[in-house]
């Protein structure tokens, strides 16, 4: 078969409003469950009065300082993209601080193929510890899961800082990330030379050519996602309220015909014993051709003065580990990153591409009830899968491969990162075959989200 690429770009926004998401009430069932306990959970517009209090809730919240006026003036700025709820307590000292925080907003995820989804993402999770351990989270996330439900996103998602948070939602890691420290001295490249330049320019620069770059990178990778303008200041240090932004140094790469075709950006840290073992943190690389990528990564590892360096929110199956002669010289960790959750099975499942034509009949349930059920995914030789019901009672259709599983598990394997044949061996998917469900599940391409959220 061939592998069909998909170049629609975010297919079904005309399906989800998403600036009506940012002011749609909250959820009534978990705003009845809060009041009950005396707690008012509502939105808080981020051009409002309560802002300011929300903002140093979350930092708080995250065991952080407070914040200075200038940052919440700049997080003000740089927010209207988010719909930003709060839970207070009218019998707190402080009671126009809320006691739990939680941001959405509806963003694009890419999937197998190249479609771009509207997906549910969710961050700035808090609950004060004085109000821990009460339920408060759930009711947050149960509601504004319900409140994408109800806007028409197919899929959420999320970063996490605990791994054992989310899953309980139906949430599951579905693109994992490596950070590599890598020694330079050892690594010896032995990648290609392009023929284009790598030079020096302003960060601010770096900011002007990252947005739209990753505009036409982020459609190549399951995982990636729409990255908001505030998030390239963070890495470019191009807000007034950055710290350390005079240590970060940017490059880009020109090829041949003089077009840019990359950047990174990275911070240099001495090493006062001995001066020719600095170590480099590389805050952001992104390359839009394979020369950009080897010239980009070349230069850092070619650095003079530095032995090492570090890069993080890297996919499992870099090129890089193919562009140096010792595999040893670089130590890769991997860790649970993209957290998926699909609401609607057949957009999402329509949406994606599949490595294999076949017909799977899927059983899938749902902790909360949004969308499980019996599904027919039945996949073209070009990859294309439609999706119908399969009524309860029915045995599956004739020559459908049978598989049983949670939404937590099907969320997993969504984006390719893990084979339904693994979760299969883990105990986690029963399947009447699991290795051709896998085959028609796969994917060509590691998923990989190259920021947090
Ligand atoms: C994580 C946090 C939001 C949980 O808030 P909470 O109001 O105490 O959570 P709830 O009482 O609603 O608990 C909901 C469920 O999560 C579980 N849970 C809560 N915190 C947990 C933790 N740290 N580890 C594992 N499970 C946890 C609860 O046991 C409960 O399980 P159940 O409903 O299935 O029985 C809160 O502890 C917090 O703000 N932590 C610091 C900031 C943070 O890490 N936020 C998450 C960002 S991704």
């Amino acid at each position: 078969m061939t592998f069909d690429t998909d170049t629609r770009r975010d297919a079904d926004s005309a399906t989800v409003d998403a600036a009506a998401y940012l002011v749609a009430p909250v959820n009534e069932r978990s705003r009845a469950r809060l009041a009950e306990n005396g707690l008012d959970y509502r939105l808080v517009p981020v051009t409002g009065d309560d802002y300011p209090q929300w903002l140093q809730s979350v930092a708080r919240g995250f065991q952080d300082g407070e914040r200075s006026d200038e940052q919440v003036a700049s997080s003000r700025e740089r927010s209207a993209y988010r719909r930003v709820t709060g839970v207070y307590d009218a019998a707190a000292p402080v009671a126009d601080a809320p006691v739990a925080t939680i941001a959405s907003w509806i963003g694009q995820l890419t999937v197998p193929g190249g479609a771009s989804l509207p997906s549910c993402a969710i961050s700035a999770v808090t609950v004060a510890p004085t109000h821990r351990r009460r339920g408060i989270a759930r009711a947050m996330l149960e509601g504004e899961l319900g409140a994408a439900v109800s806007a028409g996103a197919p899929l959420a998602m999320l970063t996490v800082s605990e791994s054992t948070l989310y899953g309980r939602y139906g949430f599951a890691p579905a693109a994992a990330s490596a950070s590599w420290r890598i020694e330079t001295k050892r690594a010896t490249w032995i990648g290609p030379r392009p023929d284009g330049r790598v030079d020096f320019i302003p960060r601010q620069r770096f900011r002007e050519l990252v947005a739209p770059l990753h505009e036409r990178v982020r459609l190549r990778v399951a995982g990636e996602i729409d990255v908001q303008g505030s998030f390239w200041d963070g890495f470019a240090g191009t807000t007034p309220t950055a710290e350390k932004a005079g240590e970060k140094r940017a490059v880009q790469y020109t090829d041949a015909s003089g077009v840019v075709r990359g950047v990174a950006v990275y911070t240099v840290k001495e090493n006062h014993d001995d001066f020719t073992k600095a170590s480099v943190h590389v805050g952001y690389l992104l390359a839009e051709t394979d020369d950009a990528y080897a010239a980009l990564w070349r230069f850092l590892l070619e650095l003079d003065l530095v032995a090492e360096v570090n890069a993080g929110e890297l996919s499992v199956d870099e090129p890089l580990r193919w562009m140096i002669a010792d595999q040893r010289a670089a130590t890769v960790t991997l860790r649970d990153h993209q957290y998926v959750r699909i609401l609607d099975v057949p957009a999402a499942l329509e949406g994606r591409r599949y490595g294999a034509p076949g017909a799977l009949a899927l059983d899938v349930t749902d902790v909360l009830g949004h969308a499980g059920g019996r599904f027919l995914l039945t996949v073209d030789d070009g990859g294309r899968g439609t999706v119908s019901t399969w009524s309860d009672g029915a045995a599956a259709p004739d020559g459908a491969v049978e598989v049983s599983l949670g939404i937590e598990e099907l969320s997993a394997a969504y984006l390719g990162g893990v084979s339904l044949a693994t979760l299969a061996a883990a105990g986690r998917v029963r399947s009447t075959d699991a290795s051709a469900a896998a085959r028609v599940f796969s994917w060509h391409v590691a998923p990989r989200l190259s920021i947090w959220y």
